[in-house]
């Protein structure tokens, strides 16, 4: 019988195929896509070496039929991404957000931050009634936000810190990818990084905050990442509980810190009692990030 992925297969039945193979694996998704069609999408173009935004829907796209070479990448990427059920984004080695490319691979999570949503679409700079000048991506891991911030504010300084060595190699591959080595300083720290001399107008914060029960559920592709980046201990607040009554005096006194939490809102408002906090809608829910003003930190911080 001929193979499904033979060469002279039209590249809409290859990509047909490769999505009902992905749904047939059950792999997981989150990494970039959300289900198997689109994922099939970036699975065909990246073996086929074509950008990932190309019009499937337009010529010579559309009239494509797969050479040899092609149909044997494509069935190999597959066969990868359904056998050892790692992100796509890991066996690519790049991964994609707000349309920005970053270098990527399993030294740090996939970028897929919400943060990045609300940075792009101007929330931060109308919190601030500027755009800020002096920003801190605490947990940078693959350096994406910090990435992200220096390209939308040309004028501002940041700093991406992190405990992981590994993350910070991989995040100072992502801010020359984008020339923005003058603008970026990584820092290795745990925790809070040292104390800026100026105040800071924006503080970034995707932390470990995965809590201990969600973390036993999962997938595969999720557990490929590095547990030091999810977990955040039983009720995902270990790093924050750490952290957080500190960072009031790291902001300017107008200054907010944008906190990404996730699905754990709950435990946040369970651990942080009497923390004024905004939420942030996202295509994550509508309390999946936070804004913490520098004052409502600095006024709640002794109390703990
Ligand atoms: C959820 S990842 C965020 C990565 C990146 N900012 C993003 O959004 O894709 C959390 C990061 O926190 C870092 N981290 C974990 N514990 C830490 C600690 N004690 N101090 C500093 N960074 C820590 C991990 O190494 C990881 O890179």
């Amino acid at each position: 019988m001929k193979p499904a992925l033979a060469a002279g297969c039209p590249l809409p039945h290859a990509i047909a195929h490769c999505s009902q193979a992905l749904t047939q694996a059950g792999v997981a998704f989150g990494h970039g896509t959300t289900n198997a069609h689109d994922e099939a999408c970036w699975l065909v173009l990246w073996a086929l070496g074509q950008p990932l935004d190309s019009d499937l829907r337009e010529p010579p796209l559309a009239h494509h039929t797969l050479s040899p070479d092609e149909a044997t990448r494509v069935a190999a990427l597959l066969a990868q991404r359904t056998e050892q059920r790692l992100p796509l984004a890991y066996l690519t080695g790049e991964a994609w957000l707000q349309g920005v490319p970053f270098f990527i691979d399993a030294r740090s999570i996939v970028p897929r931050s919400l943060l990045a949503e609300p940075l792009a679409q101007g929330v931060f700079d109308d919190w601030l009634g500027h755009p800020p000048q002096r920003v801190l991506d605490l947990c940078t891991g693959n350096g994406s936000l910090a990435v992200l911030a220096a390209l939308a504010w040309p004028h501002a300084h940041v700093v991406g810190s992190d405990i992981s060595a590994d993350a910070l190699a991989l995040a100072q591959r992502n801010g020359q990818r984008h020339h923005l080595h003058p603008r970026i300083t990584w820092v290795q720290a745990d925790g809070l990084p040292p104390m800026p001399e100026t105040g800071l107008d924006l503080i970034l914060c995707n932390p470990p905050y995965v809590n201990a029960q969600s973390m036993a559920q999962l997938p595969p592709e999720f557990r490929a990442e590095p547990t030091l980046a999810l977990h955040g201990g039983a009720d995902g607040m270990d790093f924050l509980r750490r952290v957080l009554p500190q960072l009031g005096a790291y902001l300017a006194p107008h200054g907010v810190c944008a906190l990404e939490i996730g699905h754990e809102a709950e435990h946040f408002f369970a651990a942080f009692t009497g923390l004024e906090a905004t939420t942030l809608a996202t295509s994550g829910g509508d309390d999946a990030v936070l804004l913490l003003e520098a004052t409502a930190l600095q006024t709640w911080a002794p109390a703990c």
